[in-house]
């Protein structure tokens, strides 16, 4: 395992200072994670503007070297976070930006792999368990160092919703949103926990019915939609999954968090990338963690994978 955590200067660089790039950028920032962090976009001013304005918070937060940079300053970098790429308008799918957004992916993958990068791409841009996939069809990298955002924010809005309904933390629901980060996923809620306590049980005593579980988990799949019809686009929540994956890697943690991870016969499933929760530690994908899913389950999980396998797209082979 290449293992960073003996490692006191860690780099990452990120490429796509929009919304999501910048909010990640910020909470790295804030969170002190990091040594170097570079600064990648099409439109040089506003990289170069957000690192003047994130250099201001280090004062307040921890003492770190942030600039605009390009792709050759991956070279030497530990991560590579992708979240270049056009959101959805109000209307769109995730889907419906596949060819836009693998067109602008090719361009980024192949001259970060030129540089001689040999660290762990994270990839957030949309429709992100098919990015994720061509950024390692693109790269050549093994699977195991690409990890996708997958269902990340999923799995936070579910927890979130179900520690509301619960009246507890969010941080201790154990519960996952599976499958695509898309309009065909599924929470777990057979293997759903609290303090290992079965969700349903506790639901049943607090007479929480199927129903409401129901409608959280539809509530959980159109959250995007109900952000992006108010403002547009969504942002906070997904940087923050992101420095958490980011943070995970350079820490070495072995942390179990969902992603969009490569499977490799887990669900009976291949060649694909999907969310799932998993190990993510210095070497990325340590290893998945097979939920073991309930027949109707796996049957939406089989669903899920076929539709991100049915989706073509140019270049995708
Ligand atoms: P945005 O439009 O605010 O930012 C996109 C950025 O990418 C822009 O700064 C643009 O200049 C840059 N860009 C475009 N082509 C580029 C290239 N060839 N090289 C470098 N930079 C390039 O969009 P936003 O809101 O930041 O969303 C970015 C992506 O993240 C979208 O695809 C969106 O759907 C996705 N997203 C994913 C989430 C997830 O959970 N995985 C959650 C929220 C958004
Ligand atoms: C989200 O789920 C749009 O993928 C984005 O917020």
């Amino acid at each position: 395992m290449k293992n960073l955590t003996t490692k006191n200067h860690q780099k990452v660089v990120l490429v796509g200072d929009g919304a999501v790039g910048s909010s990640y950028a910020y909470s790295m920032m804030n969170q002190g994670i990091a040594e170097e962090f570079v600064i990648v976009d099409v439109i040089k001013e506003r990289t170069e503007g957000d690192a003047l304005d994130l250099e201001d918070a280090q004062v307040f937060t921890a003492p770190k070297k942030v600039y605009s940079g390009d792709y050759s300053d991956a070279k030497d970098a530990d991560v590579v976070v992708i979240t270049a790429g056009a959101p959805q308008k109000p209307g769109e799918t995730r889907l419906d930006l596949v060819n836009k957004n693998l067109k602008i992916l090719s361009s980024i993958v192949k001259p970060i792999v030129d540089s001689g990068f040999d660290g762990i791409f994270v990839v957030a841009a949309n429709p992100v368990d098919i990015l994720t996939y061509a950024t390692w069809k693109f790269s050549g990298f093994p699977k195991e160092k690409v990890i996708g955002s997958g269902t990340s924010l999923d799995t936070a809005r579910l927890r979130v919703a179900l520690a509301k309904k619960l009246d507890v933390d969010p941080r201790d629901v154990n519960a996952f949103i599976m499958g695509e980060h898309g309009d065909s996923e599924f929470a777990a809620y057979d293997e759903a926990s609290v303090a290992g306590k079965p969700l349903k049980t506790i639901a049943k005593e607090k007479g929480i019915t199927d129903d409401d579980l129901a409608k959280i988990e539809d509530d959980t799949r159109n959250k995007a939609y109900e952000i992006i019809n108010r403002k547009g686009a969504t942002f906070y929540g997904v940087a923050t999954c992101l420095m958490r994956i980011t943070r995970a890697i350079l820490r070495d943690e072995n942390a179990v968090l969902p992603i969009g991870a490569a499977l490799n016969g887990e669900y009976g499933l291949n060649d694909i990338f999907i969310g799932t929760p998993a190990i993510i530690n210095a070497s990325g994908l340590a290893g998945v963690v097979e939920l073991p899913l309930s027949a109707k389950e796996k049957d939406l999980m089989a669903k899920s994978a076929e539709t991100l396998k049915k989706v073509t797209a140019d270049g995708l082979a």
